[in-house]
């Protein structure tokens, strides 16, 4: 059962019913400040940090689930009814409503007893606010008389504090109200030097800003007074809840369309200049008065949403995909590639899920993230890499999370995830491949932040390297230390502490557990450095990574391998999980997919039987589950993988994070089906069919499908901020479509799945514009066959690489013949 439809024209996906099974929501912004918005206009917004700058209070986990937002109420100021045109929060009957999702943008539309409202969500870009543009229709015969409201509960800048300080809080709301528009300044007296306003572009517009008196005593804001009645008080907040509200009044003749904007902002003031006069406690409001003026100006809404649009074809342009299946293609030419930007700005900071007050950015994380987004964002995407890289430990480890404010390491969480460092590769390496801006390996980047402690981005991969190598267990693979990509197996860990934190607790001493997962992406870490190294001339580095990543490979033959599959570690003891020889957690999907991704057992076969062992073992028609058999009991020596029930998160849920690692497995095995197959179980566009079941949004990644294990198998939660988006991309674009930047060029080798004809591809690659169509070169080799020839503005070349271009800003066509003879000479 649907929901919605995608608009693919648009980049919108369409709800067309309000009732979604959980909030479908959707973000705004894309620098500093940020909002999440749902169907029902539920959401928050934020100047860049969720928890220390929070603008407006959203009530997480309540009932109903979405609770707080940019709450418009319409009322028929001739019969005293009235309604939210978003549907919540009054929940009445809308005679119909429809929610656009865009890229940036949110509009909710809906109408009721002839009069329609359509208002229009999006953040400017270059600016610290948001706009409501409202268009409010009359389609009645005869004028109509209504009340617009606009709404929103401030939030007291910290949003943990805001929800639990309360002896505090109820006494500090402050406002300002100066022609119309409202001024939040809580803590604004003391060492704040940031406010809020919230205006109207109606001028005759009343206002409130006392909770209290808009909503009425023992009210919700399902029903406000101050709505029910037509008129808003002039209320000013004293402590208590500060709000925004405005009216505006509006008559409508038949068929006419007004429109009023609700703009919410956030600004800041020199420290020493927060005042107007000096010494009062007025906040100074001589730069944020002319650029609210600007922004209510007619006309400027829609340039401000115009500009938005160019700034997203320009990053969607970088990549676009044609291949004929529809899922595919929307996912990557808009979609998927929207939530790899939205993780890059966010993190894991900001959704349904994670509350803002939370996780900092993961050090894994972001730098996976990165996979998706470099293409588009180069030049932030080398910022984020200076970034985390400052964060790194001297011993090459790496803090687990760092603070976006302050981009310093998080002591509370600490370190000791030994798969950490080894993501700064891949992620560094990704960015080199997309830029080639080889500088960036000179850039000094601090350890732990510290100043004097600078060192070239180099070393940093080198002491990530070391980091491993420094820490090799009995069997010569690496130690897992307190976890590995999966937080939740913690083998050294023994917590029997209610309520004790998994991820921070001390470990027990001597833990020598070790992890084969760290071993494959040690593999393939240390193999992307030596192709660098080689590439600068580095051969005596190239060949010391090269020779390390042998004796790697040559652990896991001895001591990884199961018989059929490859296991997932050795615990405390030194005894196998992961191994047919365990009652549970007998095959785990994270080893398959990263040894496989680091060519271990491509050519002995061992990478076939492990890929059927997954199917056969872990594949759901929802997509392949973590590990089986699931967990059945808490067991002290596995840590939080057993404290889950079985089927949900990492106790044999379908962690979709690690789904794409087996796509690219497959296709690296030279099986596309398997690859696209495994694609679309989890696709979110193509589990649209089934959104009573999926429950989340159709159109972007979740975390987490409940396993089979799970009495709710197939339905996902978690989505949005999920490292699944870069890895989802990662597999369709450089394995299915089969484009992938390199140091020395485009590699064009697509692994065509059976029924694929022609596909086509423009991708932007160092300055250039590359233009591809892959084509049979004898009908009917596609099935499996590789690109063995390209033509590149007309010249032929044996194999698969276009070469960089020549100069930049131009266009390059490639056509990719699949199952050409080879035959020319290049
Ligand atoms: C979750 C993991 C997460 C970890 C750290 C666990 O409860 O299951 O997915 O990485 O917490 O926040
Ligand atoms: C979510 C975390 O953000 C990620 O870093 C981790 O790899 C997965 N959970 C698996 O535990």
């Amino acid at each position: 059962m649907r929901y919605g439809h995608f608009d693919d024209e648009r980049r919108e996906y369409v709800i067309s019913r309000p009732d979604t099974p959980l909030p479908w929501i959707n973000y705004l912004g894309s620098e500093d400040y940020f909002g999440i918005i749902s169907n029902t206009a539920g959401g928050y917004s934020f100047y860049r940090d969720a928890r220390l700058r929070r603008l407006t209070r959203y009530r997480y986990n309540n009932a109903p689930l979405d609770l707080g937002g940019r709450y418009l109420y319409l009322r028929d100021d001739e019969t005293g009814e009235y309604w939210s045109p978003s549907w919540q929060p009054t929940v009445g009957e809308l005679d119909e409503y429809e929610c656009r999702h865009g890229m940036g943008y949110t509009t909710i539309a809906s109408s009721r007893a002839g009069i329609r409202v359509d208002t229009r969500f999006f953040v400017p870009p270059g600016e610290t606010l948001e706009i409501w543009h409202a268009r409010i229709s009359n389609g009645r015969p005869v004028p109509a008389q209504v009340s617009l409201f606009g709404t929103i509960e401030f939030c007291l800048w910290d949003a943990q504090d805001d929800a639990t300080n309360f002896q505090r809080n109820y006494s500090i709301g402050e406002v300002e109200v100066e022609d119309g528009v409202i001024y939040h300044k809580t803590e604004y007296r003391e060492r704040r030097d940031h406010f809020a306003f919230f205006a109207c572009s109606e001028r005759s517009a009343g206002f409130d800003t006392s909770r209290d008196a808009f909503l009425g005593p023992y009210r919700g804001w399902d029903r406000p007074i101050a709505v029910e009645r037509g008129a808003i008080s002039g209320s000013i907040a004293h402590g208590w809840q500060p709000i925004g509200a405005h009216q505006a009044k509006l008559d409508l003749a038949p068929g006419e369309t007004r429109e009023v904007i609700f703009m919410l902002g956030y600004a800041e003031n020199p420290t020493d200049a927060k005042f107007d006069p000096p010494g009062s406690q007025t906040i100074d409001k001589r730069h944020v008065r002319p650029l609210i003026a600007r922004q209510l100006e007619p006309g400027a809404a829609d340039a401000a949403f115009t500009a938005l649009g160019r700034r997203w074809d320009e990053w969607l342009e970088a990549l676009q995909v044609e291949t004929g299946n529809e899922h595919l293609d929307r996912m990557v030419n808009v979609w998927n590639a929207y939530q790899c930007m939205v993780t890059f700005n966010l993190s894991r900071s900001a959704s349904l899920y994670e509350s803002g007050i939370g996780r900092g950015m993961g050090f894994r994380d972001s730098t996976q993230d990165l996979l998706g987004f470099v293409h588009m964002v180069p030049v932030r995407a080398r910022e984020r890499i200076l970034d985390v890289a400052a964060t790194q430990l001297p011993t090459g480890g790496a803090y687990h999370q760092f603070q976006p404010l302050t981009k310093r390491g998080n002591n509370a969480v600490g370190s000791g995830f030994n798969d950490d460092p080894a993501w700064l590769v891949l992620a560094v390496a990704a960015y080199l491949k997309e830029t080639g801006d080889l500088g960036i390996l000179d850039a000094p980047v601090p350890y732990d932040n510290a100043p004097g402690t600078e060192r070239p981005l180099d070393d940093h991969l080198r002491r990530a390297i070391d980091y491993t190598l420094d820490r090799l267990g009995p069997h010569g693979l690496p130690l897992i230390g307190r976890a590995d990509w999966n937080d939740c197996l913690n083998l050294n860990c023994f917590s029997d502490t209610p309520g004790e934190s998994f991820q921070t607790t001390q470990n027990r001493e001597g833990g020598v557990a070790e992890s084969v997962f760290i071993a494959g992406l040690f593999v393939l870490a240390a193999n992307e450095l030596a192709a660098i190294a080689e590439h600068r001339g580095g051969a005596p580095e190239a060949g010391r990574l090269r020779a390390a990543a042998t004796d790697m490979v040559a652990a896991v033959d001895a001591h990884g391998w199961d018989g059929e599959w490859f296991r997932r570690a050795y615990d405390f003891f030194g005894e196998p999980i992961g191994s047919a020889a365990n009652d549970e957690g007998q095959i785990f999907i994270e080893p398959q997919g990263i040894c496989i991704m680091a060519g271990i057992g491509l050519d002995d076969g061992r990478a076939g039987r492990a890929l059927t062992a997954v199917r056969e073992r872990l594949a759901t028609p929802h997509g392949i589950v973590l590990q089986q058999p699931a967990f059945s009991d808490y067991q002290l020596r596995l840590g939080e993988i057993s404290s889950y029930p079985p089927g949900y998160k990492e106790n044999g849920g379908i962690f979709c994070h690690t789904n794409p690692w087996l796509m690219i497995a497959e296709a690296m095995a030279g099986n596309p089906d398997g690859a696209l197959d495994y694609y679309l179980r989890i696709n979110p566009s193509a589990r649209e069919e089934i959104s009573e079941i999926h429950r989340c949004e159709p159109y972007v990644y979740a975390q987490m499908i409940a396993g089979r294990d799970a009495p709710t198998h197939g339905e996902a939660k978690n989505s949005w901020l999920t490292g699944t988006a870069a890895w989802n991309f990662v597999a369709a674009t450089q394995w299915i479509v089969g484009i992938r930047a390199e140091l020395d060029g485009l590699r064009i080798d697509p692994r065509l799945p059976a029924g694929w004809g022609e596909i086509r591809a423009t991708r932007r690659f160092r300055g250039a514009t590359y233009r591809i169509v892959v084509r049979e070169a004898v009908a009917g080799v596609a099935r499996g066959g590789r690109v063995t020839r390209l033509v590149v503005n007309g010249s032929a070349i044996d194999g698969n690489l276009a070469p960089l271009p020549s100069e930049p800003g131009t266009d390059i066509e490639v056509e990719a013949l699949i199952g050409a003879p080879v035959e020319m000479a290049s």
